[in-house]
């Protein structure tokens, strides 16, 4: 899929103010610093558009873009960054709640994971939370080029391992480098074939 235009639309932290409408739209969730705005900088080709830092914790609202006038790609706030504070976490906690369980709009709600790491406990959990309130969702291993292609392929067989614990089923497994622009085509072809359907 092309991406002829990409705007910034608006920032949020209430999911009622968000854009009316029934244009479809994809978010990206995931802990602080997993890599969810260089993605969406990454897949747009607008290094700017969404803010990003070395610093977990930058992104703090809900943020849209409105990719080729006819769909969205939303930014979250990442979860699990401790040195917010018990009342800010709670707060990012109850702004991602609302959004997921409340927009209807929502089409697919892609899960990041740092690719280097072992399956941690909170992503686990989160996942089981999407399950249980019937949320589909998609995982993207993200930071692939901080990786050798060998130790990828081992985490990655080590991830489905431990999710088969829980679930029946995988849910689709997409991989991205943002540095190197991987994984770019995989991400929009899969966003294009659910609009289409
Ligand atoms: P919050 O908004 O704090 O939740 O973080 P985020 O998930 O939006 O992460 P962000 O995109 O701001 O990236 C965090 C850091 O990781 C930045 O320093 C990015 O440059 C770096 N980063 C993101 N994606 C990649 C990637 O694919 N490869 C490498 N090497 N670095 C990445
Ligand atoms: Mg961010």
């Amino acid at each position: 899929m092309e991406i002829k235009s990409a705007e910034f639309v608006i920032s949020n932290t209430n999911v009622k103010k968000c854009p009316a409408g029934d244009l479809p739209e994809y978010a990206f969730i995931g802990r602080s610093n997993v890599g969810k705005s260089s993605l969406i900088n990454m897949l747009t080709g607008k290094k700017g558009l969404a803010m990003t830092s070395q610093k977990p914790g930058k992104t703090m609202l809900i943020n849209h873009f409105l990719i080729n006038g006819q769909w969205y790609l939303v930014d979250l706030p990442g979860y699990g960054f401790a040195q917010r504070g018990k009342e800010g976490r709670e707060n990012i906690q109850r702004i991602i709640e609302d959004y997921i369980l409340e927009r209807e709009q929502l089409t697919n709600l892609f899960v990041l994971i740092d690719c280097r790491h072992e399956p941690q406990k909170i992503d686990l959990e989160f996942m089981e939370w999407l399950g249980e309130n019937g949320i589909p969702f998609s995982l993207i291993f993200t930071k692939t080029d901080k990786i050798s292609k060998s130790r990828l392929q081992e985490n990655l067989k080590a991830y489905q391992t431990k999710l088969l614990e829980s679930w029946e089923e995988l849910p689709p497994i997409l991989l991205s480098s943002s540095e190197k622009k991987e994984g770019r085509d995989e991400i929009l072809n899969y966003i294009d074939e659910i609009n289409k359907s």
